[in-house]
């Protein structure tokens, strides 16, 4: 009898631990996405405001017009409503030109200098996607080094994306058809972009990478997956498994041990394990 509690006492301890336990995060309201990195979270809401959780108040970054924001090794870094991206230099917005010029010439020819969705999870680097669905990647130089002028220089990634990731095993992005793809050929200095593989078994709206690897993603009807299994050597990690979720989610995103996901109606939720 007591080998049976006892056994019974472990089955129950493994399943409470591997379910996530989510709170409603009420100061903040009409949310469009999160990003959580290196213990920081910055979110955007539908007024384009940015904020940078601060204990449990959400303190508002500079400007009105930032409708993506990020944070990771690399820094701050957002795009506003025009697709231009953006570093925090000394608390300020500084605007990251492209190699290719000023204004002009960007509209026509360089359009990595707009992003529509913008990370700094990568070890050290900046991956986007465009408006145009064309993936981006900022090499590590470029990255630490933009103290906020000058230009940089981005790299175009041959595969079209809507979502795009990175971490240190490897890049995801989600395809226009909501197709999920892995390369582990981008590193920090050279944003290499061959050897794609496809991850099948899901239709993702977005993927996120967390800086110590684990993969979320939310799939087209709004639930919460993570992908699971992944190491150094199984970058592409072995099988998804569901987070349940008590909404209907549009954003996710992972760092230590914190799940912070934001549902189609714009309340936030941090979970944990
Ligand atoms: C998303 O996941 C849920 C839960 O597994 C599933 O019922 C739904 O069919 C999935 N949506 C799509 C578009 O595959």
């Amino acid at each position: 009898m007591k080998t049976i509690a006892a056994f019974l006492l472990v089955l129950c301890h493994l399943a409470i631990s591997h379910a996530w336990n989510c709170d409603k995060v009420s100061q903040l309201s009409d949310v469009q996405q999160i990003d959580a990195g290196l213990g920081q979270v910055v979110a955007t809401d539908k007024h384009n405001y940015a904020y940078f959780l601060s204990g449990s108040s959400w303190d508002r970054l500079p400007s009105d017009n930032i409708k993506h924001v990020t944070v990771g090794h690399a820094g701050i870094w957002a795009v506003d409503t025009n697709n231009y991206i953006y570093k925090l230099v000394a608390g300020k917005w500084s605007r990251v030109n492209g190699k290719n010029g000023p204004f002009f010439f960007t509209l026509f020819v360089c359009l990595p200098c707009m992003l529509a969705q913008i990370d700094a999870g990568g070890n050290l680097f900046i991956a986007g996607a465009n408006h145009v669905n064309k993936a981006y990647c900022l090499t590590t130089s470029d990255t630490l080094d933009f103290k906020g002028v000058g230009s940089v220089d981005w790299t175009q990634m041959p595969t079209s994306l809507k979502y795009y990731s990175c971490g240190p095993y490897g890049c995801w992005g989600v395809d226009t058809s909501s197709r999920v793809h892995l390369t582990q050929s981008v590193t920090p200095s050279n944003c290499d972009n061959s050897d794609w593989m496809q991850i099948s078994g899901l239709a993702l709206k977005m993927v996120e990478v967390g800086s110590d690897g684990s993969v979320f993603g939310v799939n087209t009807s709004g639930q919460v997956y993570q992908r699971t299994g992944i190491t150094s050597s199984v970058p592409e990690g072995t099988t998804w498994t569901q987070v349940p979720m008590s909404a209907t989610m549009k954003h996710v995103s992972y760092d230590l041990g914190h799940l912070w996901v934001v549902s189609t109606s714009g309340q936030v939720f941090q979970c944990t394990e």
